[in-house]
């Protein structure tokens, strides 16, 4: 009897930690969405045999529930509707002052013209608006790190350059030989970042796509080069931001990563963004949302609206630059993100005449 009672109060007192490390590693509010990604996040799952989060179907298409042309990478964020005409970034919530750099409202917001709007394939007066995409289910689960890595992306962080370049090569060479899940089955090369690790910027995106797999460079395929002219809009060079995944191996069929592959994930982009300390994080797409702060809620209603990161680093939800190479109309809402970004750096666009 007391020996029963003994080995309940040690599996409650385990279930607790299990959430609580949840919480701490993640930043997440609410509870993990699928009792084996926490128990697979946290180690348990190989050694007490608990069975594996079940496996979506794949899809052709990033694993998304409505049916998409094909494109160049099956990014994230695809599945969406349009969001209503919005009154421009003005109208986007901000972090609350304590968040925001000395420079945010600072600066005069940057021109219509210029940006976006003056680049080629990049215009939204150009843009024409396609279908309407369908509406895409929550997904459930949110992604947890396994403790102990996460422990030792929070541990002294260095204060010069060098280290930080140093940490994050070890970093890079820990996710080349890593075999966390079944995603390093498949590829020919991890894909863990490209830019500049002193980058006040961080883009982040779903997962490699073919291209990126066969060059172990993040965002280099059609997607890719969408996204430099973003960059560029915003008035920096592909190489002095810093653009990292949530994934750091492509999954098949450029499906959606699954829960507990983001989950064996995440502790990378953890300890990634505790060495970058950026001003910002761009999340590119629902799939990079979901894996930074572990919410199901659609791109179409994050967009445009900031978020926190672990409580301290603004992040800005987007629409996926691969999303954008299927519906060009939505341009115009990504700029309007891009936009808010740089008010928030106190950056204006750069006129392009
Ligand atoms: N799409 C992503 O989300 N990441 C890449 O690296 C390439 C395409």
């Amino acid at each position: 009897m007391v020996e029963a009672l003994r080995e309940e109060l040690a599996d409650l007192t385990a279930s607790v930690r299990a959430f609580l490390e949840w919480h701490a590693t993640t930043g997440a509010d609410g509870m993990p969405g699928h009792p084996a990604a926490l128990h697979e996040a946290l180690g348990a799952a190989s050694s007490e045999g608990a069975p594996p989060a079940p496996r979506r179907p794949e899809r052709g298409f990033s694993g998304l529930d409505a049916p998409s042309p094909p494109m160049a990478r099956g990014g994230s964020g695809a599945a969406f509707s349009p969001p209503e005409q919005r009154g421009g970034a003005a109208g986007a919530p901000l972090p609350p002052p304590e968040q925001r750099g000395s420079a945010a409202g600072a600066s005069p917001r940057p021109e219509q013209r210029g940006g976006l709007e003056s680049q080629g394939a990049w215009s939204p007066a150009q843009a024409q608006r396609g279908p309407e995409p369908s509406p895409r289910p929550a997904v459930s689960a949110a992604p947890a790190p396994r403790a102990e890595t996460a422990a030792r992306a929070s541990a002294a962080l260095p204060d010069t350059k060098e280290e930080r370049v140093a940490r994050l090569a070890l970093l890079a060479e820990e996710v080349r030989t890593c075999q966390k899940c079944p995603l390093h089955e498949g590829r020919t090369h991890t894909v863990f970042s490209r830019g500049d690790p002193s980058s006040e910027v961080v883009f982040v995106g779903e997962g490699p796509g073919a291209e990126e797999d066969l060059q172990g460079q993040p965002f280099v395929g059609a997607a890719g080069q969408l996204l430099d002219k973003m960059i560029a809009a915003m008035g920096y060079h592909r190489d002095e931001v810093y653009i990292c995944n949530i994934v750091k191996c492509r999954p098949p069929k450029n499906r959606k990563p699954e829960p507990a592959e983001m989950a064996a994930c995440s502790p990378y982009l953890t300890a990634q963004l505790a060495l970058i300390k950026p001003k910002v994080i761009v999340a590119l797409g629902a799939t990079a949302v979901q894996g930074l702060i572990g919410t199901s809620e659609g791109i179409t209603k994050l967009r445009g609206t900031w978020k926190l990161y672990k409580g301290s680093i603004p992040i800005m939800p987007t629409f996926h630059p691969a999303y954008l190479l299927r519906q060009p109309g939505a341009k115009r809402e990504v700029w309007s993100d891009l936009k808010e970004v740089m008010r928030h750096l106190g950056k204006s666009a750069p006129d392009r005449g």
